[in-house]
């Protein structure tokens, strides 16, 4: 698409937005003045659809009127409730609905997916691991790595750009798994870098693990809900993400898990166990022999929590009406339109650091600003802007397609260059 700078082409492309009326699904936050922020952190987390009250109030409702008796009366009963939303998360990651669950958080999902896929033996131990991971993916392996006897010296081999880049070539990790893979026990990346942008090519990295006789795993959490996705068809072992960014589930959000089917069946795996996996028809009979669920509910420990369970239903059922493809493509343009606008300033305070390519980004796009950025980002956020700043030198800006405009885009350029 060709763009152009004036407000009057913004307003013409939220006119012809198939879209636009998504927006109003949502909760747009106010200034102090009464008027919407332009909010540009649904990458961080996403907004509230206004059908969530009406989704946990109907939980709240069946609790007060059946007590306990609620997880088989209730309208939607609590027993099998997370199974309402199978389908639909399935879709979402591109999976069979038997290889995804919602359950815990994304941290506590990654150690019990690497307690089953994580094992390392004195020939293969090691994980490859982006080295400007999530902080939390770094903490999570290095203990994983501690708590399997090995040291993270030795272990962990961290993926670096080249001098004086910001962002990993393709062709660089591929290398790195051809050189390394024969010691690698697990490649554990995310699907998109949280503070660059950059998203990975997940199909490529999977193969070439594959090839090498390592697990590969992805972190989802910027990627779920911003990317098109095909775990089960790329192969992908398996993978977690949270719910509260671009899938809108609300705060602490309940997180997903995906594990390719072909280990559905495995006994061999090592698996933390609780009542919540055991298989559904004899779980209430007690007994302490443990049958497992045939699908990837088996990792679940627990009964999990209704009320975010509903919420995140409300935010599925959105998803579900206005589908992932259509909302890449908005996704796209939105973030093309970003690019446009910032690059066409020339402002030299100003760098983007995420790749250029559509198929190296989602909805996100990262700033490095070189001179008094804490400054700036405050002059955003006084000026109606919510985005955030990640340190040393980046803002982060996401345009989602679910409820961001193309005005949206025009009104941050015009604050952030006057
Ligand atoms: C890429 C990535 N990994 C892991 C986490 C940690 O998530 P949680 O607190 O749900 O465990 C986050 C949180 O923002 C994240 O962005």
């Amino acid at each position: 698409m060709k763009f152009d700078s004036n407000n009057a082409f913004a307003k013409e492309l939220d006119l012809n937005d198939p879209l636009k009326y998504y927006r109003e699904k949502f909760y747009i936050p106010k200034q102090k003045n009464g008027s919407e922020v332009i909010y540009l952190a649904g990458n961080s987390l996403g907004l509230q659809p206004k059908t969530v009250r009406e989704y946990v109030e109907q939980e709240l409702i069946d609790w007060e009127k059946f007590g306990v008796e609620g997880h088989l009366q209730a309208k939607n009963p609590w027993l099998p409730y997370h199974e309402f939303l199978t389908e639909q998360t399935a879709r979402i990651v591109g999976a069979k609905s038997e290889e995804v669950v919602n359950m815990n958080s994304l941290t506590v999902n990654l150690h019990l997916m690497f307690v089953s896929f994580y094992k390392p033996t004195t020939a293969r131990h090691k994980i490859l691991i982006e080295s400007n991971a999530f902080p939390s993916d770094h903490y999570a392996v290095q203990s994983q790595i501690k708590f399997h006897s090995f040291k993270a010296q030795t272990t962990l081999i961290e993926a670096n750009p080249r001098k004086d880049e910001t962002v990993l070539k393709t062709e660089d990790i591929l290398e790195l798994i051809e050189k390394e893979g024969d010691s690698i026990a697990l490649i554990w990346f995310p699907g998109v870098n949280y503070y660059t942008g950059q998203a990975f090519d997940i199909e490529r990295i999977t193969k070439a693990g594959h090839e090498k006789g390592c697990i590969v795993g992805f972190d989802l959490a910027h990627a779920t809900g911003n990317l098109l996705l095909n775990l089960h068809d790329w192969d992908v072992d398996f993978a977690v993400w949270c719910n509260y960014k671009y899938m809108n589930g609300g705060p602490g959000a309940v997180g997903g898990a995906y594990v390719h089917e072909k280990y559905l069946d495995d006994k061999t795996l090592q698996k933390f166990l609780g009542w919540w996996g055991h298989d559904k028809a004899t779980r209430f009979l007690m007994e302490h022999t443990y049958i497992s669920i045939p699908t990837v509910e088996s990792w679940q420990l627990s009964n999990p929590p209704i009320l975010q369970l509903a919420a995140l239903k409300a935010s599925l059922d959105i998803f579900d009406t206005a589908g992932m493809e259509a909302l890449r493509e908005k996704s796209e343009q939105l973030t093309g339109y970003l690019e446009f606008l910032i690059s066409e300033n020339k402002n030299d305070n100003v760098d983007i650091i995420t790749p250029p390519e559509a198929n190296e980004r989602g909805c996100q796009l990262s700033l490095r600003i070189k001179r008094d950025g804490k400054v700036l980002h405050k002059t955003l956020n006084e000026s109606g802007v919510v985005c955030d700043w990640r340190e040393p030198d980046v803002i982060r800006v996401a345009p989602v397609p679910l409820y961001n405009t193309f005005e949206d885009v025009w009104r941050f350029f015009e604050i952030l260059f006057n």
